[in-house]
């Protein structure tokens, strides 16, 4: 055959398809989520996600260690508190075990980016992400609560506070109230996107968070809307936000284009727990190779424009990294 062009000659090797390969994934693209629970030398594995634990403060440390070594990108804190009430009020109380996760965890590794997800659900004791008044979470009352919250993390020493409670207003809400602080320096990465999913079901086994009654389908996301994640951007930017993410990552790698294309913004994307688990399930069966797959969605998560991951493989996929290199 007299063939011109023959795209299998940049296939041939290792070495010339590391030289075209155009996505190149980084320990440093990657934020580990954690989970910290009170108490002392607590290491126990998340039924629903196997290979990530409830870290007591002590124990958390010394993971933190290893991310440290390993150059990952961050981390982003999730609190698993003691008590719940009404209002969530513990969300904002400076004791809670993420305040005090973040100030232990700066004063020994002020390097590290430390992320707080910002949300009332694991805190409200009808585990929805807001205030209730008549069945109905309420918007406005809800943004002091949030404020109040990003502000404690703020205080504590968080690098970066990430609202997921998908209210109206929430990302100036919280941009006022810290400037009014003087935390001008705290950045913001919204939950912009975020949709309301079938695929956090292990999560909040994870955080303790389902809602009691009901669904988030109010607040988070319909899945079957594009356009809306754009208008949801917008405003978030406006608003102030630093940072937008889409969540959750591989069922909406089209947004994650779409946003891509239309903002010139760090863009993050959720890997979020049902997409773990699902592989890693299917892992455990023999059926797939997990270490291939996660590389292979999160390569496909950052092709598709996110240069931020956060992912529950962050600790193994960097590990992997250093060993190839
Ligand atoms: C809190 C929050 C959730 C997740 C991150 N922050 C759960 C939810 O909205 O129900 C999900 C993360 C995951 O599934 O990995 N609002």
């Amino acid at each position: 055959m007299n063939l011109t062009h023959r795209p299998r000659r940049l296939r041939r090797t290792a070495s010339v398809r590391k030289l075209v390969r155009e996505t190149k994934l980084t320990a440093a693209d990657l934020i580990y989520p954690l989970f910290v629970v009170h108490g002392i030398e607590i290491k126990e594995e998340i039924s629903s996600l196997p290979g990530n634990y409830h870290l007591s403060l002590d124990l958390l440390l010394e993971e933190i260690a290893d991310l440290v070594k390993l150059g990952i990108g961050g981390i982003i804190l999730f609190g698993i508190p003691q008590i719940k009430d009404q209002l969530g009020s513990g969300a904002w109380d400076q004791e809670e075990i993420v305040q005090q996760a973040c100030r232990q965890i700066k004063e020994e590794y002020p390097d590290l980016l430390v992320i707080t997800d910002v949300c009332l659900c694991q805190y409200t004791s009808h585990g929805h992400c807001g205030a209730i008044k008549n069945g109905y979470v309420q918007n406005d009352i809800t943004l002091e609560n949030l404020a109040k919250t990003a502000l404690s993390h703020a205080k504590a020493g968080a690098d970066m506070v990430a609202p997921s409670d998908m209210m109206d207003g929430r990302v100036k809400a919280i941009r006022e109230r810290l400037d009014q602080e003087g935390y001008q320096d705290t950045a913001i990465m919204a939950y912009s996107a975020k949709y309301s999913s079938a695929f956090y079901g292990p999560f909040r086994e994870a955080a303790h968070s389902a809602p009691q009654e009901g669904d988030r389908s109010s607040y988070q996301m319909d899945p079957a809307n594009s356009d809306e994640a754009l208008r949801e951007i917008k405003l978030d930017l406006e608003e102030g936000a630093d940072i937008v993410m889409v969540k959750p990552a591989l069922p909406y790698l089209d947004i994650i284009r779409r946003a891509k294309d239309q903002f010139n913004t760090p863009l993050a994307a959720y890997n979020v727990s049902g997409e773990y688990a699902m592989i890693k399930a299917a892992a455990q069966k023999g059926w797939l190779d997990e270490e291939k797959t996660a590389l292979e969605s999160l390569t496909s998560i950052k092709r598709a424009g996110a240069e931020i991951i956060i992912t529950y493989w962050a600790k193994d996929i960097a590990k992997k990294l250093a060993k190839d290199n």
